[in-house]
């Protein structure tokens, strides 16, 4: 089983295009694993403890548990909008995962995992963690990016972090705990060597903090929001139920095959915390996750912030231009892990070019042709003109550069073999001209062939974009009259889906073409 999950995010407003862009990233792998014939299970869900809750709720002036419920529910409607689809739903207030975590902390106590001190130091509130010398600036001071900084001393309960440290490291080098893309190891090796110099604390003071879940042996303390959250991987898998046992799914479930997490929380939440904390529960090496890291997508080269007001709301972007063209747009123009600048024009070219124009005038000029000058009727395909020839070999060239992007989890190069294709189907079309063809009779056998290789590519293609746009996909394998190819996996996909004789249906766009207002 592909045990797929994402960050779960904080509903202390709504979601943004960054939520929406890991969301639908998600979506797309789960597809794209099931399109492979591999069972797949995505979790995802919201962090609703917490801090960062709190302050929300306290400017609203409505009490946290309803802004809680309340701004999960926009999530919930924003994934149901954007067919996003999950298998679990994680809500850190849930029973399952409450009783999940306290009963982890309990082993951990039993365990010696965890004790008790005084600390004195500063304190960042936005960032809802101490800090140390390391986290000043060049001018010896804590920057703006920590928000209000104050002095406190209190109690706390602490995880003995540094006992992992070592095990960590050589757990990293040897990719046991495996990060994607490549280039972020070293950022969590050089975090990992500095793991041994200071444990965790994992507790907060109930007078300071009462939002969150209590700690089973000293209930003046609620939990640390990252020793809570990093839990629901766990505890939404079936690990731990109240009564100590885990569901048999939870053995075909762990370890994640994928965690999707953006670049902010890797280091030191989920590549420092997070194995450390499995470890300690008894996880061997052999049972980590593997992390997948994406960028961050800015606007004009800022972050996305509420000071700076240029939070980009994917539920209006998917009103206006319909929630397929922004998966497609969030897919498409951002790589490997970089950051990537939101720009709405772009999303327009984009669909005008790569959709409307070139994907989707050649399924209409193949059908449309097909109905006019053909019956609706498939022609034989296997043909030996070595145009055919080239338009199958590039058909093969796209199919397996696709495969290699996707399992690379590389779209936007999945989508850039998909468009070579295209182009070189409609290149086909263009030195065949069989709207003039046609006006010679004795040309019309060979016409049929033509639209017959230009229509089987259309068959092909709908299926290796169904990850990323089923609704598309759907679409251009009715309108082939092919719906029943729905359920064909990607090994299966040969030449020759569309048989001699085989009757096409009636053109209808696809994808129409943005069009923008005159100012
Ligand atoms: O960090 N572009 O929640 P969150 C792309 N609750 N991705 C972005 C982004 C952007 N501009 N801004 C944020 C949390 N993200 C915690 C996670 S997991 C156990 C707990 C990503 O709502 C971010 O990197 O701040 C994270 O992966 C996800 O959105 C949720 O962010
Ligand atoms: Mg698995």
């Amino acid at each position: 089983m592909f045990y797929i999950t994402t960050a779960i995010d904080y509903p202390n407003g709504k979601p943004h295009i960054g939520h929406a862009y890991e969301k639908i990233l998600a979506d797309v792998i789960t597809r794209y694993q099931r399109f492979q014939g591999i069972e797949a299970h995505f979790l995802t869900g919201v962090d609703q403890h917490g801090q960062k809750m709190v302050k929300t709720a306290e400017a609203e002036g409505v009490n946290v548990a309803t802004i809680a419920k309340r701004n999960t529910k926009g999530f919930i409607k924003l994934w149901e909008k954007l067919n996003v689809q999950y298998d679990g739903w994680a809500e850190t207030t849930d029973d399952q995962h409450k009783t999940c975590v306290q009963a982890i902390l309990t082993d951990l106590k039993e365990k010696g995992a965890l004790y008790k001190k005084s600390y004195a130091g500063f304190y960042s509130v936005r960032q809802e963690q101490f800090l140390t010398d390391r986290d000043r600036n060049d001018a010896g001071e804590f920057g703006p990016e920590w928000g209000e900084v104050i002095e406190i001393e209190e109690e706390n309960w602490y995880f003995k972090l540094s006992d992992h440290a070592d095990w960590l490291k050589s757990t990293v080098q040897s990719d046991e705990l495996k990060i994607i893309p490549e280039f972020r190891k070293t950022e969590v090796l050089n975090a990992a060597a500095r793991a041994g110099e200071t444990d965790l604390c994992i507790s907060r003071p109930k007078d300071r903090l009462a939002w969150g879940i209590p700690l089973p042996f000293d209930p003046d303390f609620v939990t640390y929001v990252w020793f809570d959250a990093l839990i629901n991987y766990l505890s939404f898998a079936g690990y731990r139920k109240p009564d100590g046992s885990a569901l048999p799914d939870f053995k075909t479930l762990w370890p994640a095959d994928l965690q999707i997490i953006g670049k902010d929380i890797l280091v030191p939440a989920h590549a420092i915390y997070w194995p450390c904390m499995l470890h300690a529960m008894g996880f061997e090496a052999s049972e980590m996750p593997t992390l997948l890291v994406h960028g961050f997508w800015n606007v004009r080269g800022d972050k996305m912030s509420k000071s700076l007001g240029n939070i980009i709301d994917p539920d209006d972007l998917a009103e206006q231009f319909g929630p397929e063209t922004l998966r497609y747009y969030l897919c498409r123009d951002i790589r490997s892990g970089k950051d990537s600048d939101f720009d709405a024009e772009r999303l327009i070219m984009l669909f005008n070019t790569e959709l409307a124009n070139d994907l989707g005038n050649l399924l209409n000029r193949s059908i449309n042709m097909t109905k006019g000058f053909c019956q609706s009727t498939i022609s034989s395909t296997a043909t030996d003109d070595p145009e055919d020839l080239a338009l199958r070999q590039s058909l093969q060239k796209t199919t397996s550069a696709y495969r290699h992007a996707m399992d690379h989890y590389e779209l936007s190069e999945a989508l850039q073999a998909i468009n070579d294709h295209v182009t070189h189907c409609n290149g086909y079309l263009e030195r065949h001209k069989p709207w003039e063809m046609k006006k010679d009779e004795t040309l019309l056998p060979r016409v049929g062939e033509v639209l017959s290789h230009t229509a089987e590519s259309c068959a092909h293609l709908a299926l290796l974009l169904r990850p990323i746009l089923p609704q598309a996909s759907e679409k251009i394998l009715s309108q082939l009259k092919k719906e029943n190819l729905a359920d064909l996996k990607l090994d299966d996909l040969k030449w020759g889906l569309l048989e001699a004789g085989h009757q096409t249906g009636k053109p209808k766009p696809v994808f129409p073409r943005i069009q923008l207002e005159e100012k």
